[in-house]
This record gives C-alpha cells, sequence and structure tokens, in this order.
C-alpha cells in the first residue's frame, strides 16, 4: 500500500493555505493510501514558546484534519512527540549533513534576511522534518509549494543514506503539490502564512471572517472601471470556493465593469462561509470533546511507532548502532 504521510506546525490556528494547499489533498488521499499525518509539535517549538497556546493549536490542528473528515480508521493522526524515534533518526541523519545544504534552506535564509532569532531547531529544521518523512517509510507527501525544498532535501539525504548503508533502508518519498493551490495567497496578496500575519482562518467566525475578506488588497480601479480577474487576490481566492460556473460568472462581472471590489469580496465571503459552515460545526463539536481528539492521537501514534521502530532496527543495524548478532 502507498503511504501518504505530511504534517502541519501547531504555530497558530489553520488557515486557508494550510486547507487548500494541504488539509483538503491530503484528505482525499485517504482513498488510496494509508496516511500517516502528524501534528510537527517540534517544529512548532522553533518559534513558540507558551504551553498553554501550544497545547490549544495543537488540539486545533488535529481537529482541523478531521473536522475535513479524515477517518481515523483509515488514517494515523499522531503527535511528532510522541513517536521519540524521530529524534534518534534525526541526529543520526544531522551527522550526515553538510550545513552548507541546509544554509541553502529558504526557511533558514529569509529568517536570517529578516534578523529573526534563529536557533539551533530553525537551523536543523530540515533535517528534522527528513526524519519525519522517512521515518515511516513515505512514499508521498503532500504539500504546498513552500516545502517542496524540504522534501526535496528528504530525498537526497535517504539516496546519499541508502548510497552509503545499503538500498533497502529508506524508501524514497516524492512530493504532491497540486500546481492550483500550490501556494494560496493571503490578505496582502503575498503567500499566505501565519508569520505574515495576512491569513484568513478556517475557523475564525463568520462575522469576523467577513471583516478579514473585506481586509484582502485590490487596485485601486473605481468602481465603473472594468477590471482584471486574474490579477485579483480577491478573484484568486474566489476560485479556491467558487464553482466553475459562479467563477466564469464573477470573471465576466469584472470585465464588464461596473461592479467594485466590494461586491466581489461579498462574494468571496459567501462561497467561503458556504464552505466552511460545516466543518466549522464539527470542528467546534470536536473541540468540546478533546478528550476524544486525544484517543484519536494516542492510537495513531501506537500504529506510527510500530513502524517507526522497524526503520529504526534497520538503520541501527546499517550503521553499526545495533549490536552484531
Ligand atoms: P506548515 O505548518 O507551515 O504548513 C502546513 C501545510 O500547509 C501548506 N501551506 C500552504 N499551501 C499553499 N499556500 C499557502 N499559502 C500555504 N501555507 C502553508 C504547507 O506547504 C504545508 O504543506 N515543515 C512543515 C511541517 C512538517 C512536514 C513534515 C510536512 C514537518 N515535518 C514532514 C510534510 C512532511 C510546515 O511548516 O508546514
Amino acid at each position: 500500500m502507498v503511504r501518504a504521510l505530511t504534517g502541519i506546525q501547531p504555530s497558530g490556528p489553520p488557515h486557508i493555505g494550510n486547507l487548500k494547499g494541504m488539509v483538503e489533498p491530503a484528505v482525499e488521499l485517504q482513498e488510496s493510501t494509508e496516511p500517516f499525518y502528524f501534528i510537527a509539535s517540534y517544529h512548532a517549538m522553533t518559534t513558540l514558546k507558551d504551553p498553554e497556546l501550544f497545547r490549544q493549536y495543537q488540539l486545533e490542528a488535529a481537529a482541523t484534519f478531521l473536522a475535513f473528515g479524515l477517518d481515523p480508521k483509515r488514517a494515523a493522526l499522531f503527535r511528532q512527540q510522541d513517536i521519540p524515534e524521530v529524534c534518534e533518526l534525526s541526529w543520526i541523519l544531522g551527522t550526515h549533513i553538510n550545513l552548507g545544504i541546509l544554509e541553502r534552506a529558504h526557511a533558514f535564509k529569509s529568517a536570517k534576511d529578516k534578523g529573526k532569532e534563529i536557533n539551533l531547531g530553525t537551523f536543523s529544521y530540515p533535517v528534522l522534518m527528513a526524519a519525519d518523512i522517512l521515518l515511516y517509510d513515505t512514499n508521498l507527501v503532500p504539500v504546498g509549494k513552500d516545502q517542496k525544498q524540504h522534501v526535496e532535501m528528504a530525498k537526497d539525504f535517504a539516496a546519499g543514506f541508502n548510497h552509503r548503508y545499503g538500498e533497502e533502508i529508506f524508501v524514497i518519498p516524492e512530493p504532491v503539490i497540486r500546481p492550483e493551490v500550490a501556494t494560496v495567497p493571503g490578505v496582502d496578496g503575498q503567500k499566505m502564512s501565519k508569520s505574515y500575519g495576512n491569513t484568513l482562518g478556517v475557523f475564525t467566525p463568520p462575522k469576523q471572517l467577513r471583516k478579514r475578506v473585506m481586509k484582502v488588497v485590490t487596485d485601486s480601479k473605481e468602481m465603473a472601471d472594468p477590471k482584471d480577474p486574474d490579477s485579483c487576490n480577491v478573484f484568486a481566492l474566489y476560485g479556491l470556493f467558487a464553482t466553475k460556473d459562479e467563477q466564469a460568472e464573477l470573471a465576466d462581472r469584472y470585465r464588464a465593469g461596473g461592479m467594485g471590489y466590494g461586491h466581489a469580496k461579498q462574494a468571496l465571503f459567501e462561497v467561503m462561509d458556504r464552505a466552511l459552515a460545516e466543518p466549522r460545526e464539527r470542528y467546534l463539536e470536536l473541540m468540546d470533546k478533546p478528550e476524544q481528539i486525544e484517543d484519536v492521537l494516542e492510537e495513531g501514534a501506537a500504529k506510527a511507532r510500530s513502524v517507526a521502530l522497524q526503520t529504526m532496527e534497520r538503520v541501527r543495524s546499517a550503521t553499526g548502532l545495533g549490536a552484531r548478532r
């Protein structure tokens, strides 16, 4: 069976970029793969140091997968920290990786350019991510475009390791990136990201969500002017939620002129609310019963750990960490 694996950092409430770029494609993959999806707590720890918020965001991330239809009977949904072998593998991989490669990682470079605090975890982030992927014999990694480089690194690390110690050790993973949602724009037109403060929350209550949608930046064309749907953020976001007919209709209204951006934003809010209302209800029910989420996570961890232990057996034995038998 093909195994799909992906993770989300519990570093803030999930946003539309996470939903369209990863959660929805990942949930769809449960039809054709064995899904291993997890909450990347150790990764989030590189930036988040508030224990209460941290716990809350871990639950929110888990509830998001479930609210959008992940079936815990088919999938292993777990917390990264419940499989301690991931740290062991991360260390072992790290002893085979040159600093130069990690210095070229986008996330590190952008943190450095912005003068952000860079701790050891930020620097070795791609190594831990490779350990996440390789520990579970992953074939497919559904992600948004911003994670492509990290998955490519995991492939390279795996190939290098296999070359040195034996081709049967790691499965070589492949990223799965849907072109139409590879980079979802935020309210300011840049990539939607928790760290840019430009997100539209998946579970933001409707009134607040509408206010946020009204903040999406547009050009300054007047109501009467014809407008270009293809260069408009509002239209790009609309396309993520509207049917093909609705998109064609709104595109015509853009080109005809006589429609202000306020109308387009209202239309965007309506299609978003239509799509999010039901999952929001399921999400609120789940968040009301955190013990149910905990049960799912515990079961997921048991399933994931049994695979992790087998991988570590191969790694330990191949590298000489394991006892001679
Ligand atoms: P994270 O938590 O930043 O994001 C979770 C997923 O959401 C996708 N995403 C987007 N997709 C399209 N447009 C956007 N604006 C957008 N913003 C976020 C991300 O690409 C990601 O797929 N390092 C990972 C977590 C991780 C992981 C892993 C993923 C840790 N280990 C192993 C896969 C495999 C991260 O920070 O994702």
